[in-house]
């Protein structure tokens, strides 16, 4: 199959990127992020989590980054929900996208959102019907549709079920999420042909992280099956809080290089996300884990 000759990159850094930072990260540094990146060209950024800051601490000032980041017209700013509470709380913040987000193993469900999938989708029936009613839009991310970091295997039955399910409640959008970064391109395939199979494959997404290497490699597998949205976390920030061991998502200035390379169309200016990128490493006071936006960076420096 021909590659797609567009992409949509949804910029996740300020939301997955940032979650699993130790130290808080003030909400000025947040929206100056956030700011950068829709400046950037990214169709859609990531930018907050509507859930308990007993779970997610550094997700606290939410409210505050939606309120403070400076509005492009155009660019969608998404949040993740995990109930109504989080709903009324984006709604209040003027979120675009709400994304709930559930996952295709009864083990990470448990550890991430305290109940079952069965239950996680009832909870997220009555979101996915108050989005609808205010006319939001309505993602839905599949966490662990790779592989889990407490039952290993995930049957692809499991994320076709998964799948079926968020369609039934509307979303627009899905997201096949490689939480802990274990697929390999030869598992991408499978994968994601069983999502294509429940699902329109306009409205798909990879979502991958990066932890064994094999990001970029397994997008790359997931072009070839024809979908066209990817997510990425500029400098390559990130890891979730209830997946141990799990590092960042593929770095989006990696992603863009790439895309640049094949001829694919972003909309993004990768220089912009370079600077983003340092910008968010030089506030975290560690370098970027993003090889081409150290090259970039460092040609530059001369
Ligand atoms: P729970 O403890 O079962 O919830 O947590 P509860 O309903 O019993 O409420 C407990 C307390 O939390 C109460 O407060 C609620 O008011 C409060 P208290 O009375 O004790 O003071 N609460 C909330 N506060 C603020 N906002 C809310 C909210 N809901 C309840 N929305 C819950 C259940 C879902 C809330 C919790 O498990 C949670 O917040 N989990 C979020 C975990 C998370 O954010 N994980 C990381 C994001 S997922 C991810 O990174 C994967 C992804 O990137 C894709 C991929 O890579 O796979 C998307
Ligand atoms: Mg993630």
């Amino acid at each position: 199959m021909n590659l797609p000759k567009k992409v949509k990159i949804v910029e996740v850094g300020p939301r997955d990127g940032l979650q699993n930072e130790k130290d808080t990260i003030s909400a000025e540094v947040k929206i100056e992020l956030v700011n950068r990146l829709a400046a950037a060209g990214f169709p859609n950024v990531e930018a907050a989590s509507f859930v308990s800051p007993k779970w997610v601490p550094q997700m606290a000032t939410s409210a505050e980054v939606m309120h403070g980041i400076t509005r492009r017209p155009g660019v969608v700013y998404s949040a993740l929900v995990p109930n109504m509470k989080g709903f009324e709380a984006a709604l209040e913040a003027g979120v675009d996208e709400v994304v709930i987000f559930g996952a295709a193993s009864e083990a990470f469900s448990q550890k991430n959102i305290n109940c079952s999938i069965a239950e996680s989708i009832d909870r997220f029936a009555e979101v996915a019907r108050a989005a609808k009613e205010h006319r939001k839009r309505l993602r839905a991310a599949v966490s662990c549709a790779f592989g889990c970091p407490y039952q290993g295997e995930v049957p692809l039955e499991a994320v076709a079920d998964v799948v079926r399910r968020f369609r039934e409640l509307g979303c627009d959008e899905i997201d096949i999420a490689d939480t802990i970064g274990v697929a390999t391109p030869g598992k991408v395939r499978p994968v994601m042909e069983t999502a294509i199979r429940e699902f329109h494959i306009e409205g798909l997404s990879g979502h991958f992280h990066d932890t064994y290497g094999q990001a970029l490699a397994n997008i790359y597998a997931s072009l070839q099956t024809g979908i066209s949205i990817y997510h990425a976390s500029v400098a390559g920030l990130g890891g979730c809080p209830y997946a141990k061991g799990a590092t960042g998502n593929v770095a989006t200035e990696d992603v863009l290089y790439m895309m640049n390379g094949l001829g694919i169309e972003t909309g993004v200016d990768l220089d912009a996300v370079v600077e983003a990128g340092q910008f968010i490493s030089q506030q975290l006071g560690r370098r970027s884990v993003s090889r081409a936006g150290n090259a970039i960076a460092a040609k530059r420096a001369g």
